[in-house]
């Protein structure tokens, strides 16, 4: 792996003006602090999309899009990461240096190079056959007229022919200098018995293109109905193609993906060619196989909204539920297409007019949870054991939802249509999200809290509803980025019980409390901002802001770059009791100790509110005397928690 070197990273990002880079794409004008414009990620008549050239960072007020500038170029230009950090140190005239210092590594870089000429001067080869040549003419090309695809498709794809002598292309890459060594580590040649000869001989020839337009493989299609040879043949794994890497047709559909903000899935080749003579251009395809998380996330870089066509046969759209789950599980919306029986995306294009597929498509669509319960509430009608195998079916999908407020509407709706009470479904999620969390972290322990509310809190049981302490986690989450550093000044009692003055920094101490009385996160980006300040204090250390800014996980950069943006935003306890702080760096204490018992406190009322409806449904007055129990310890506690609160607030 060839990787751009660290140093030259923090060069790139250390010379970057943000400003400077936005000012290439968005009009800016300077107000205060700050710089403004109009947002080029939704539709504004005034500005509000703000730059702050100290900070490095961007946000839109309108859309809530945010970031720093790499992220801004990756959603603006769709640019990898690496793609932009080039992109970036062009412009700054940086010199990239690739930690590629090797001899080998260096060996290997060319290599690359001349795989990317070779395949570029074999899609030239193919295409100038089809178009040029007697027999590609008479037989590649009038095969595809016959299929009806038209010129200007033929052209866009790139199509090509390989003629059948058994050697024509490698033959000619011989003559021009080519070396058999790379014709056949891009398998493009095949060597048999100290004879080379080509791959694909006498195919219809389909590139594959990375989605920034190389060419890096090829499909090819047979003509005739030899029932010994393949229908196609695809290159193999080569240093610059990886089969689940890529996705067919990626570089002709991802400005269409991002500006209708949907990509189609399709299988084959000639189902992204026939929908794109349609007037669908936002359609890539899996070539045969299940997408892979690669390609998913390829797709993710321009969308979050997917839609798999599928030819109708249900025994094959069951046998991939599974790998619709892995796109769920990355946050996208998933949508079905289920073309009329024996009709797939290509047939059904070519008998129908484009304004009829794109209705006919736009039509059918259907979300793929509700589809995925449709489908197997008619195979489990009048069959409760089925039921309940389905119930958990269903709730391992929607556990895949990283979104809790996504969540939470799928349960609601999947309980109505399974005729099953919300809770059940919740209480089922839980228990998967749980296991999913101990999965992830398996080092999570209970460390020793430091012990301000040691003996004031009950256990904690996980059975509230998903949704809604959103405001309280992402106070916490909040005040750790901003103050995590920061010194809080403590007392406590020392052995000989005397009051003593110690200090701990607000990020120990809020880990250690939130740890102490094993009380969870239910937004997953809080939660994985939380895990890792877990794994740094496990580490004895306190994360820096900057590495949430610049996060792999974009969900987690944005959130982390939105918190910390505003400098200061009143908690809802605060506003609701009319409480007045000025500089809260101040208050860092007050700040602190609100944040975490309002978490709390917030908890507590979940908990308290579900142990009471279980005690209200159990006619065990064995359970309920054990609930009332539980409750009254809860009762305490909450007491104590907002006791403690109103303490701090009426001050
Ligand atoms: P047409 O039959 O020309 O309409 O092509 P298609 O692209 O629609 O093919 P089909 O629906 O039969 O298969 C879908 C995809 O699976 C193809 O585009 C190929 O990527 C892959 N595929 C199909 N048959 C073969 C095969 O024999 N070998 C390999 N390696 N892949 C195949
Ligand atoms: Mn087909």
């Amino acid at each position: 792996m060839i990787m751009i070197s660290r140093d030259t990273i923090d060069t790139i990002i250390s010379s970057t003006r943000i400003e400077e880079v936005i000012g290439d794409f968005v009009t800016l004008r300077r107000r205060g602090a700050n710089v403004i414009g109009l947002c080029p990620f939704h539709n504004e008549k005034t500005p509000s999309f703000t730059v702050s050239p100290t900070k490095g960072i961007y946000k839109c007020f309108g859309c809530g899009k945010a970031g720093n500038a790499v992220n801004f170029l990756m959603e603006h230009e769709h640019f990898t990461y690496p793609e932009a950090l080039r992109y970036l140190a062009n412009k700054y005239q940086i010199e990239i240096e690739e930690e590629a210092q090797t001899p080998e590594m260096q060996q290997e870089l060319s290599e690359r190079e001349s795989l990317y000429n070779l395949n570029q001067f074999a899609r030239d080869f193919y295409e100038k056959t089809l178009h040029e040549t007697e027999e590609g003419k008479a037989i590649g090309l009038s095969y595809l007229k016959e299929r009806g695809v038209r010129d200007d498709i033929i052209r866009k794809f790139q199509l090509g022919y390989n003629p059948s002598t058994w050697d024509a292309f490698t033959k000619y890459a011989l003559d021009n200098g080519y070396k058999l060594d790379y014709l056949v580590k891009s398998g493009l040649t095949l060597q048999k018995d100290n004879r080379a000869y080509d791959r694909f001989h006498s195919r219809i020839i389909f590139p594959i293109h990375t989605a920034s337009g190389r060419v890096v493989g090829f499909g090819g299609r047979i003509l005739t109905t030899e029932k010994n040879r393949p229908k196609y043949v695809n290159s193999p794994d080569s240093d610059v193609y990886n089969k689940s890497k890529s996705l067919y047709g990626i570089f002709f559909a991802r400005n269409a993906i991002a500006s209708k903000d949907t990509c189609f899935l399709v299988e084959g080749y000639t189902d992204v060619i026939s929908l794109n003579q349609a007037g669908i251009e936002n359609v890539v395809a899996s070539s045969g196989t299940s997408l892979t998380q690669d390609q998913i996330r390829m797709i993710r870089r321009y969308t979050k909204n997917i839609t798999i066509l599928y030819d109708g046969d249900p025994a094959g759209i069951k046998a991939s539920f599974r790998g619709i789950d892995m796109i769920v599980e990355e946050g996208m919306n998933v949508k079905i297409v289920l073309f009329p029986e024996g009709e797939d995306p290509d047939s059904y294009s070519r008998d129908h007019h484009p304004a009829e597929v794109q209705e006919f498509i736009a039509n059918a669509a259907d979300n793929f949870i509700l589809f995925k319960t449709h489908l197997l509430l008619k195979e489990t009608e009048g069959d409760p054991i089925k039921k309940a195998v389905l119930i958990k079916e269903i709730v391992n999908t929607i556990g895949l939802i990283p979104d809790g407020i996504t969540r939470t509407l799928y349960i609601k709706e999947c309980a109505v249509l399974m005729n099953v009470p919300e809770q059940v479904l919740m209480n089922e999620v839980r228990k998967i999200l749980r296991n999913k969390i101990k999965k992830t972290f398996p080092e999570l322990k209970k460390p020793e809290g430091i012990g301000w509310t040691e003996d004031q809190t009950a256990p904690f049981q996980e059975t509230y509803d998903i949704a809604s302490d959103e405001y309280q986690e992402r106070e916490i989450i909040r005040i750790l980025l901003l103050y995590g550093d920061d010194v809080l000044p403590l007392t406590r009692k020392n052995d000989d019980d005397e009051e003593e003055a110690y200090t701990v920094k607000v990020a120990e101490f809020a880990v250690l409390d939130i740890l102490h009385d094993e009380l969870t996160f239910e937004n997953p980006v809080y939660a994985a901002v939380f895990a890792e300040y877990v794994k740094a204090h496990q580490e004895k250390r306190i994360p820096d802001r900057n590495e949430f800014i610049s996060h792999n996980d974009p969900d987690i950069a944005h959130t982390a770059v939105d918190l910390v943006f505003t400098p200061y935003e009143l908690s809802i306890n605060w506003k609701k009791n009319n409480i007045h702080v000025n500089v809260e760096e101040n208050r860092m204490k007050e700040l602190v100790f609100t944040a975490i018992l309002s978490f709390k406190s917030k908890k507590l009322d979940k908990i308290i509110t579900a142990k009471l409806k279980e005690m209200q449904e159990s006619s065990d007055p064995k359970d309920q005397e054990l609930l009332l129990n539980e409750l009254k310890n809860l009762k305490d506690s909450s007491i104590v928690v907002n006791r403690e609160l109103g303490r701090i607030i009426t001050r």
